[in-house]
């Protein structure tokens, strides 16, 4: 388990794409730590960077540059193979649009993780049912995604990115589709986890609404992340 204080780190980072011979940056030698058992934004207009970050911390993507430090080992010196592991035991990740499996039930979609960790039987039904009750869906657990508003898919698709108890929880924009009020429902579910189980979430969003909430708040600027929080 992974205990330190500065879960997540940025060091020296930077980070790139090519169009054809174009270079198009997103952040330059930034050198940032997302801390253990607390919730950090990234904020910043739509294409800034912010799921590209994310990308990053979860080992989906790889720096141009400078290092991504998770428990204080380089994630950027495992393959691409030893990510995946990395990813499927430590992190939990969270969408706008949820993302669930449409043609798995509720229940099948969050023991889906636990299958990837090799959690199967009486065992992984159990903590199913047990995260679903945590996001109050216990009575939706056969039915299939679609007949679910969009804060029941959102409070489905928590319980299954928390299902097999990932230190690092990555929200990309998880309320951009949904209602205020669902918003302030989903945004307390979320934050009650850091609280309550010392996790680290990192949550990026365009809207400034959330920044009172967060412990700490970065925005994408001129290629660098300026601390606002
Ligand atoms: N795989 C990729 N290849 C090339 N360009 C990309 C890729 N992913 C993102 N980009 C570009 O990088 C910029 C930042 O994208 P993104 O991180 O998705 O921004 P945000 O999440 O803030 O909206 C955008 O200009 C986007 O087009
Ligand atoms: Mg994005």
């Amino acid at each position: 388990m992974i205990r330190e204080h500065n879960c997540v780190q940025f060091e020296s980072l930077s980070k790139s794409y090519f169009d054809g011979d174009k270079e198009i940056k997103i952040v330059e030698d930034i050198s940032v730590s997302f801390p253990n058992g607390k919730t950090t934004l990234i904020l910043g207009r739509s294409g800034c960077g912010k799921s590209t970050l994310l990308n990053l911390i979860s080992g989906v993507d790889v720096p141009s540059k400078g290092r991504v430090l998770v428990n204080n080992s380089s994630l950027s010196d495992l393959s691409e193979n030893e990510r995946t592991l990395f990813r499927r035991k430590h992190v939990g990740i969270i969408f706008q649009f949820f993302y669930l499996i449409p043609s798995l039930t509720v229940l099948e979609n969050i023991l889906f993780p636990l299958e990837l960790n090799n959690i199967s039987g009486n065992k992984s039904r159990k903590l199913a049912h047990e995260f679903l009750q945590k996001v109050d869906l216990n009575d939706k657990a056969d039915v299939f995604p679609d007949t679910l508003s969009g804060g029941e898919q959102q409070r489905a698709a928590i319980a299954r990115a928390i299902v097999h108890d990932p230190q690092i929880i990555i929200a990309d924009e998880p309320t951009g589709n949904l209602d205020s009020k669902t918003r302030d429902q989903i945004i307390n579910i979320l934050l009650n986890l850091v609280s309550d189980k010392n996790k680290t979430l990192i949550l990026a969003t365009h809207s400034e609404d959330l920044i009172d909430l967060s412990d700490n708040a970065y925005l994408i600027e001129n290629l660098k992340l300026k601390k606002i929080k």
